[in-house]
């Protein structure tokens, strides 16, 4: 089922979210409604608030980006629970744009490799080392289970350049093509 994505402004987007307890209901068809929801607006990465819940979930799939970059081959991946345990290596500049922010891309700094620690959609833990791409695409979610947003992130003069533009997001006054909630 597809869910609607909640855009910049929703409070939800700024809350704190936890752990999921082992018992959690109806997990499975959380993930496929996540990737359902994600598929349907062209985006490779979703945290669950961007669906209005206060859980540390994120789905990511790059095998899109399988072309243009070799590593992200198969790279279809579920992260509950998800900590990052470290970030390393040299600070990289990439465009970012965000299914909750429609029409905004900016350069956004973040390490070039992190270590997370999570669980898959069969609650196996895992702890691994992802660089380049998949450690950005980790890195722009996993900030979500954070409250943070990607324009956050950027210098101070970009900040002020795209103030009205989040205005008009948190207005309404944005057009989209999937289905949100604002
Ligand atoms: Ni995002």
């Amino acid at each position: 089922m597809i869910l609607p994505i909640y855009l910049y402004g929703h409070p939800v987007l700024r809350k704190e979210t936890k752990d999921i307890p082992p018992d959690y209901p109806h997990l499975s068809l959380l993930l496929d409604n996540m990737y359902e929801t994600m598929y349907n607006a062209n985006g490779v990465g979703l945290a669950a608030p961007q669906i209005g819940l206060e859980d540390r979930i994120l789905v990511i799939d790059l095998t899109s980006c399988e072309k243009d970059d070799p590593s992200c081959t198969g790279f279809k991946k579920v992260f509950i629970n998800a900590h990052i345990i470290e970030r390393d290596g040299e600070e990289v500049l990439m465009e970012e744009g965000c299914l909750s922010i429609p029409n905004i891309h900016e350069k956004v700094p973040r390490p070039n490799q992190i270590r997370i620690r999570y669980l898959d959609e069969n609650l196996q833990p895992h702890d691994e080392v992802y660089e380049g791409y998949k450690a950005r695409v980790i890195q722009h979610e996993y900030d979500h289970l954070d409250g943070i947003l990607f324009t956050d992130r950027i210098a101070g003069i970009r900040k002020q350049l795209i103030r009205s533009k989040l205005n008009k997001i948190m207005t309404g006054n944005v057009s989209c093509s999937y289905k949100v909630k604002r």
